[in-house]
């Protein structure tokens, strides 16, 4: 009897947190779809049904939403002030990123040691000061797209365990002309009050518009404003900076950051784990891996996780056809085959893994005409 009641109970509670789960979709599908009120709706309904079982969750739920009705900032919640917004538009000045669990950037050991001595420095901070040394609290990541530097930025959040605020500089701050002096001094006073990890993307912006004769003034003033409020901030703070044009930061900016990291595309090494980390389960069931990752030379880290989800979803649409042709193939999408050992080889292999496959097929495939590809399966000189 009792153990039979102990059944129903544990079926209840289980009925009770299916049902507590399926508001989790409607939920996302709300806050998609910017739609306010259902969000609402189903944050309270979620708050009060997790009330017993998760007490914590369910108070900071029902706290956000009910910041949110009074018109207060949802961010009250996290012990983050209200975001600095622009002061005619009133447009927010940074995005507010709460950190979560992040995998580690893959990135040459020389740049990881450099990420893992600043992160081993903060840890330190209070011995640092003991010894009256200033521990580092600003970094400027610099390197071409895809290489990883804001990736690298969350990941140090979340290593950090500091909330994060992103400002685009190129898309906010300079935008509004005549208060961007101000704005910057707004974004560096919520970065002070809140003791957090304030991320300048795209800082080269500031620098490049200074070469615009157009409007010399205001750029250099709003330079002069970012290197005084850089040197003022406090050491519980953290300023970190990225660019992909170095060559245009402004040289003052550039010797106001304690390091400058270059993070540049990765080598062989690199790609392996890119595509093992990409390629998931199907890495070890691939033949063609030396080859993707030797052709993939040229390509940074974010070309090649595109090009793993690429191929992860072709694996699935298509069932039946060999990992290794879809792979290739999507290899050929994304890059050219300049030499002709190259396009041999493609060739070849293309062959390898779809014996029947047709010479238009693989021309198709490739993106070399029908007649070369023909010209190149007769090959003798081929290994
Ligand atoms: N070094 C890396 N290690 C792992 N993933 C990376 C790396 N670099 C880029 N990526 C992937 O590519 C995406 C885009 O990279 P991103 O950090 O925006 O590049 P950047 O800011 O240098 O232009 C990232 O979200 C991540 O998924
Ligand atoms: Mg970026």
């Amino acid at each position: 009897m009792v153990y039979s009641l102990c059944i129903k109970c544990r079926e209840n509670q289980e009925v009770i947190q299916l049902l507590t789960l399926d508001l989790i979709p409607k939920l996302v599908r709300a806050a998609y779809a910017d739609d306010v009120k259902t969000v609402d709706t189903v944050s309270i309904m979620l708050g009060r049904k997790l009330k017993k079982d998760y007490p914590d969750v369910s108070k900071e739920i029902l706290q956000i939403a009910a910041d949110y009705k009074v018109g207060a900032d949802v961010y009250r919640s996290i012990d983050i002030s209200p975001v600095p917004v622009d002061r005619e538009t009133h447009d927010s000045l940074v995005n507010v990123e709460e950190n979560v669990e992040t995998e580690p950037p893959i990135l040459s050991a020389d740049v990881e040691d450099q990420f893992e001595d600043f992160i081993k420095e903060r840890s330190l901070i209070q011995k640092f000061l003991q010894e009256g040394i200033r521990p580092s609290n600003s970094l400027l990541m610099y390197g071409s797209p895809g290489v990883g530097k804001t990736y690298s930025a969350r990941w140090l959040a979340y290593r950090l365990q500091m909330p994060m605020i992103t400002v685009d500089l190129a898309s906010t701050i300079s935008s509004y002309l005549g208060r961007s002096g101000q704005n910057i001094k707004s974004v560096f006073e919520y970065t002070k009050r809140n003791n957090i990890i304030l991320f300048l993307d795209e800082i080269d912006a500031i620098a490049k518009k200074r070469d615009d004769e157009t409007d010399l003034g205001e750029l250099k003033r709003l330079v002069n404003v970012l290197l005084k409020e850089m040197e003022d901030c406090p050491t519980s703070c953290i300023i970190i900076g990225a660019t992909n044009h170095p060559e245009l930061l402004d040289r003052a900016v550039w010797r106001r950051f304690d390091r400058s990291i270059e993070l540049g595309v990765p080598a062989e090494g690199e790609r392996e784990k890119l595509f093992k980390r990409g390629l998931d389960k199907w890495y070890d069931t691939m033949s063609c891996i030396s080859f993707l990752i030797a052709k993939s030379a040229s390509m940074s880290a974010a070309d090649i996780c595109r090009l793993c989800d690429h191929i992860k979803r072709q694996i699935i649409m298509n069932e039946s056809t060999s990992i290794d042709y879809l792979a290739i193939k999507e290899l050929c999408h994304m890059c050219h085959f300049r030499t002709k050992d190259e396009k041999v080889k493609v060739c070849h292999l293309l062959k390898s893994y779809v014996p029947n496959i047709s010479i238009r097929g693989i021309s198709e495939s490739v993106g070399i005409p029908q007649a070369s590809v023909a010209r190149y399966l007769k090959e003798d000189d081929y290994e």
